[in-house]
């Protein structure tokens, strides 16, 4: 009689129905990716332990007066070794992938110019391989900012075409030792970024800029960070050639970019104000995704620029075009563009005179595009997830997307206590509502796999050192103690309830 009730139960439609009904309207697919991402330099720590060589971020950071706290990521959130606990709390939050990168300093400690360190293979490997076990997706990043400092010396790095030969040298060593394994693999993270910090800016190594573009003792900001980008461009293109000659077909696994993508909203009807978001687009994102899928730069750039844009060979072009699997998206913040090239504009930070506009009228002018929050380039729009997502879906045609990093940093001030932050209710808010956004251009149709909390864990966050935290869980710094925030179980709770059934 037992078992004739299950079969009833079971073979009802009404009984099937309602089991799945918990999470029926979810947008998301069963085969989305809910993950956690993280990077080699803001995590691992054992900065020169196993034979790991410098890279350029030991170097600066250890020159003083680059980090706002004086601190480094020598021991950072000492993932290196921790990774097994930390891989319990993914387990535990119940993500079914980690976004994380691989220290090229590790693997090539010298470059092409050295050997492999093995006992850096040695360590991926575990770790991928843990993440397997777990049936968590490894999901992994060849270059987030840090590279070899052997590179930079010999050759100064990304300013080199030479660039080309060490980025698919170092490809191919990971592609062999990994690919059986990682599906997903990532060239760059955020390569906008780190030109413009790195040659624009000045803020990031090489420190490298001249004129009213920031302090630095050497470079030149009107041609280094377009020199920079165009290398970038040609060693994504490499190491998907190489991917997809060598590697694909046995694997078959794909291999995308990831970009920092803001929405930029205009701050008036006004066609003026419009072509100046274009512009920023232009000079921001579609700078390296429209060489990379269109097969040449945005035309606003090729106007503006002249030639300080570096060209393309023919041969160059047919490599690049469709060069990406998937398209990797960092969203967190939006802002007001207004035009500054048609109308005039106060002086002050956040005026791009190369492009003609400026960015941040809006604080100034008491106006927010979303909530403030503690972080100056963070305001809480989830809106502009949304149409960050649409836009890209328009320009280039339904890609495959990914979310690779979204979540909110808090300052932390004199007056934070533990408790303070454990309770982090404004990143529940945050993560939520943007959430609730993407979900709604994933109704509208846009194509996207993944969504990846930044982060696991409180990090190094680059110069702002240990000031800002992102983590769904704390970390105390002097134990190096991890403790999960409410974060952490919304989000465990989130996915628990979003997760569709295979
Ligand atoms: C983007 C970067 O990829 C990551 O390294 C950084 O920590 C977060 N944004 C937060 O700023």
């Amino acid at each position: 009689q037992k078992y004739f009730l299950v079969l009833i139960l079971s073979c009802n439609p009404f009984f099937l129905k309602g089991t799945a009904d918990t999470n029926y309207n979810t947008p998301f697919p069963s085969n989305f990716l809910f993950g956690t991402a993280s990077s080699s330099y803001q995590f691992e720590g054992a900065y020169l332990s196993y034979g790991k060589g410098l890279s350029n971020w030991d170097v600066f950071t250890h020159e003083p007066g680059n980090v706002v706290d004086g601190s480094n990521g020598d021991i950072a959130v000492d993932h290196y070794h921790q990774y097994l606990e930390d891989l319990g709390f993914m387990d535990d939050i119940g993500v079914n992938s980690y976004r994380f990168s691989i220290s090229w300093a590790r693997i090539l400690p010298k470059g092409r110019f050295g050997t492999v360190n093995r006992a850096g293979i040695n360590h991926y490997n575990k770790l991928i391989n843990a993440l397997l076990l777990k049936g968590i997706e490894p999901f992994v990043t060849l270059a987030h900012f840090d590279i070899p400092q052997e590179i930079e010396d010999r050759y100064g790095a990304w300013l080199s075409p030479e660039i080309q030969k060490d980025f698919k040298y170092y490809a191919d060593v990971c592609f062999k030792a990994f690919g059986d394994r990682v599906k997903y693999w990532v060239t760059f993270n955020e390569p906008n970024v780190g030109v413009i910090r790195s040659y624009r800016s000045g803020v990031f190594p090489p420190a490298r800029c001249s004129g009213s573009f920031g302090n630095c003792s050497s470079g030149d900001s009107e041609k280094e960070p377009f020199i920079a980008a165009h290398n970038k461009i040609l060693c994504h293109a490499a190491a998907v050639h190489l991917y997809r000659t060598k590697y694909q077909k046995r694997h078959g696994g794909s291999i995308g970019i990831v970009m920092n993508a803001v929405w930029y909203e205009p701050i008036s009807d006004s066609m003026e104000d419009k072509q100046a978001v274009a512009r920023a687009q232009a000079f921001y994102m579609n700078w390296f995704l429209d060489p990379i899928i269109l097969g040449r730069y945005p035309t606003e750039m090729q106007e503006i620029l002249g030639s300080n844009l570096p060209a393309f060979s023919k041969n160059e072009v047919k490599k690049l075009k469709n060069g990406l699997d998937f398209l990797g998206i960092n969203h967190y913040s939006s802002f007001y563009i207004k035009d500054c090239m048609f109308s005039s504009c106060d002086q002050g930070p956040g005026i791009s005179k190369t492009e003609g506009f400026a960015f941040r009228t809006a604080q100034r002018d008491g106006l927010f595009i979303g909530k403030p929050t503690t972080v100056d380039w963070l305001y809480v729009y989830p809106q502009g997830m949304e149409k960050i997502v649409m836009y890209l879906k328009e320009r280039y045609n339904n890609i495959p997307m990914y979310i690779t990093e979204n979540g909110l940093g808090e300052v932390e001030h004199q007056n934070s206590t533990i408790e303070g932050l454990l309770n982090d209710v404004k990143r529940v808010d945050y993560m939520s509502s943007y959430l609730h956004a993407l979900g709604t251009a994933m109704r509208n149709g846009a194509d996207v796999r993944g969504y990846f909390a930044w982060s696991l864990l409180d990090n190094f966050e680059w110069t702002d050192g240990y000031t800002i935290r992102f983590g769904l869980c704390h970390v105390d710094y002097s134990s190096l103690k991890r403790t999960p925030k409410l974060s952490a179980t919304w989000y465990k709770d989130y996915i628990a309830k979003n997760r569709r059934a295979a």
